[in-house]
C-alpha cells in the first residue's frame, strides 16, 4: 500500500505528474510503434459534453434521449469512415481495438471454434490468443479467455518476416477454421490475404484484416487494401498510423455480416460507446481525409530511412532485403549487444521511448516477453512532429551511440533534447504549429 494521502495533496499530485509526463515527452523522442498525439482539435472534441453522455443503441434508435447532435456527429463519423475505406458500412462503436476484434469474435464464431491468427511470439496481438499455450502454459488471451475459441496459428517464415501461405493453408485443411484473423502488432510488409482468404471462403470462414497498427496507412491508401485483397471486415484501432483518440472501428461491404457486428457491439459488448471519442474520431478522420496521404508517405520514408541509417551505423535491423519496411515500423535485433530489456531502458534513460518486442525466433532461443531479443520502434509521432529523413539520420546516430558505443545515455539524452527543441509543433492536421505536449489547463 502507498501512503495515505490528503485528497487536495492527491488532487494536486495527480496535476504535477501529468505536467512532469508532457514535459519529459517534450523533451523526447516518443517512438512506441502503438502511440501517436493528436491535434488540438481531437483533443477538444474529446473532452466536449459528449464524453458525459450515454447513446446505447444505433443512430436515431437510441435508447437514450438527448443524442439529437451526438446522432448527427456520430453519422458524420461514419460517412467519413465508409468514404476513407472504400466501405459500405462503417461501425465506430468499438470502444478500442480489443472490443473490436472481440465484436467480430461476437458475431461470427461461437465458443469452442477454431479460429486462426499469428502467435504473439510472431507479431499477433494479445486479443488474438488462446486461454493456454501448445505447452499448457496460461496466456489469457481476448480470443481464448473470453469468447472460448480454440487459437490455432497461421504460420510464419522467419526470414520472410510474413505469413508463410501454403503451410498456412494446409494447417486451415487441418484445423477448419470459422474465422481468419489477419493483422499483427509487429509488421514490417503487407500480408497475403489473397490466396489464404480464397481458401478460408471455400470452408465458409469469415475473413477478417486487423488494422489497429496501419488504419492511418490503409485509408491513405499506402499499405495494402485488406477489403479488395479479400477480407471480409476489418477492425481497427483509431490512435496509432490514424492519430485519432483511444478508440476502435470495424468496416465492412457485406451488409449481412454488418448486421451481426451491429448486434455484436450493441446490446453485445458496449453499454457507453463514449459519444466524446466518436466525436475526436470524426476530426481525426476529417484530418486524415486532407492530410492523410502527406502524413502517410512521410511516416513510411522516415522508417525507411532510419532503418537504413541504423543498419549501416552497424546495429542489426530486420528485413534488410526488402528494404526493411513498408510500413511506420522498424525492428532491431538487440540480442547480442544487452538484449530486449537493457536496450529499452538504456533508450530510455537518454529519452527515447520505444518498446522491447520479441522476434520471431525470440522464444526457440530461450527467451521470453520479459527480455526478448528485439525493440520495435515507429515512426508515426516523430513524423507529427514535422521530422524527416535527415533527422532520422540524426536519431539512428543516438541509438548507435546507447545501443553500440554504450556511451553515458544521459548525456545522449542532452543532444535528444535539442533536437526536439527543433520540432516543439504537431504537423498534418488543419491548425497545425501547435504545441504538442504543452499541458493544456481548463481550469
Ligand atoms: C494488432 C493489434 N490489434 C489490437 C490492438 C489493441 O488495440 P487497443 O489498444 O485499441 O485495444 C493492438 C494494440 O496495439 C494491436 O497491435
Amino acid at each position: 500500500m502507498g501512503e495515505i494521502v490528503e485528497a487536495k495533496e492527491a488532487y494536486n499530485k495527480v496535476f504535477n505528474l501529468i505536467e512532469e509526463h508532457q514535459k519529459w515527452f517534450d523533451s523526447s523522442l516518443p517512438m512506441i510503434a502503438s502511440e501517436n498525439v493528436t491535434s488540438y482539435a481531437v483533443r477538444e472534441a474529446l473532452i466536449c459534453d459528449f464524453e458525459h453522455r450515454y447513446a446505447e443503441g444505433w443512430v436515431g434508435e437510441r435508447v437514450y434521449a438527448g443524442c439529437k447532435f451526438i446522432d448527427q456527429v456520430e453519422m458524420i463519423a461514419m460517412e467519413l469512415a465508409k468514404e476513407i475505406y472504400k466501405a459500405k458500412h462503417a461501425d465506430v462503436r468499438p470502444i478500442s481495438g480489443v472490443v473490436a476484434n472481440l465484436a467480430v469474435y461476437t458475431a461470427f464464431t461461437k465458443p469452442g471454434d477454431v479460429m486462426m491468427a499469428l502467435p504473439i511470439t510472431k507479431g499477433g496481438h494479445i486479443s488474438m490468443g488462446p486461454l493456454y499455450g501448445s505447452k499448457g502454459t496460461r496466456i489469457g488471451g481476448t480470443a481464448g479467455a473470453v469468447h472460448g475459441l480454440d487459437v490455432k496459428y497461421i504460420a510464419f517464415n522467419d526470414d520472410e518476416m510474413n505469413i508463410d501461405v501454403d503451410k498456412t493453408i494446409k494447417r486451415m485443411e487441418k484445423y477448419q477454421p470459422k474465422l481468419i484473423m489477419f493483422g499483427a502488432s509487429e509488421i514490417l510488409f503487407p500480408q497475403p490475404i489473397k490466396e489464404i482468404a480464397d481458401v478460408a471462403h471455400s470452408m465458409g470462414a469469415v475473413v477478417n484484416y486487423d488494422a489497429a497498427h496501419l488504419a492511418g496507412l490503409i485509408g491513405a491508401g499506402r499499405f495494402q487494401d485488406p477489403l479488395r485483397e479479400g477480407a471480409d471486415t476489418m477492425t481497427m484501432s483509431t490512435h496509432k498510423t490514424l492519430p485519432g483518440p483511444q478508440h476502435g472501428m470495424i468496416v465492412t461491404n457485406d451488409d449481412e455480416k454488418f448486421e451481426l457486428i451491429k448486434e455484436a457491439c450493441f446490446p453485445g459488448l458496449l453499454s457507453n460507446h463514449h459519444p466524446g471519442a466518436v466525436a475526436a474520431l470524426a476530426v481525426a478522420l476529417a484530418e486524415l481525409k486532407e492530410f492523410g496521404k502527406e502524413y502517410a508517405d512521410q511516416i513510411i520514408k522516415n522508417a525507411k530511412a532510419l532503418a537504413q541509417a541504423m543498419y549501416d551505423s552497424g546495429l542489426k535491423v530486420l528485413g534488410a532485403d526488402k528494404g526493411f519496411t513498408e510500413c511506420h515500423q522498424v525492428l532491431v535485433d538487440v540480442a547480442d549487444i544487452g538484449g530486449g530489456l537493457w536496450a529499452e531502458k538504456a533508450l530510455e534513460e537518454a529519452n527515447i521511448i520505444v518498446n522491447r518486442n520479441l522476434l520471431p525466433w525470440d522464444i526457440k532461443r530461450g527467451r521470453n516477453f520479459r527480455d526478448p531479443g528485439g525493440i520495435r520502434i515507429g515512426t508515426l509521432e516523430i513524423t507529427r512532429l514535422g521530422m524527416k529523413e535527415g533527422e532520422m539520420e540524426e536519431i539512428a546516430r543516438f541509438y548507435k551511440r546507447v545501443l553500440l558505443d554504450k556511451e553515458d545515455p544521459k548525456i545522449v539524452a542532452k543532444d535528444v533534447k535539442k533536437l526536439r527543441e527543433r520540432f516543439r509543433h504537431i504537423h498534418y492536421c488543419f491548425e497545425s504549429m501547435k504545441e504538442a505536449y504543452k499541458h493544456l489547463i481548463l481550469r
